[in-house]
């Protein structure tokens, strides 16, 4: 099943939408220009995963430093704190939990694609101040 989440321009990085695809809610975000899709469902204890806070990776080189990742790309369920990654499902709590199955995401081309139907459609002039239609003549596209 192929879902249209939103058009690029209305879906900004930081941003994330809950989609519906039968009875599978995903969450797709949107982490600079990268995107992931993972399901809605913790496998903790069930909680709504996708409303959860998005945080950095943090490394460490050693006792007293640390380094974030300049992306949120883990999410934290709203329920218990288990941190997921975005990209894999991975969850680094509860040892031999399996992870949360993910999507792949793709941006493709906003392009309409022509129903089966076309309605006719006539020319419009403007005349002395006057928008005329013309019913003798088709527009541009009809057949
Ligand atoms: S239900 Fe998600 S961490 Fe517990």
């Amino acid at each position: 099943m192929r879902i249209v989440v939103a058009r690029l321009d209305e879906f900004l990085p930081g941003e994330r939408r809950i989609v519906q695809a039968g009875r599978r809610s995903i969450g797709v975000f949107r982490v600079g220009d990268r995107f992931y899709a993972i399901n809605n469902h913790c496998p903790h204890q069930g909680g709504p995963l996708c409303l959860g806070a998005t945080k950095p990776w943090v490394t460490s080189a050693g006792p007293g430093e640390y380094a974030m990742a300049a992306e949120d790309s883990l999410l934290a369920c709203p329920w218990h704190g288990w941190e997921y990654d975005l990209a894999t499902g991975q969850s680094f709590l509860g040892p031999g939990t399996p992870g949360v199955r993910t999507y792949e995401v793709s941006v493709e081309p906003g392009e309409r694609v022509p129903g089966p139907y076309v309605a006719e459609t006539f020319p419009v002039h403007i005349e002395d101040a006057l928008v005329v239609v013309d019913t003798t003549s088709r527009a541009g596209g009809a057949p």
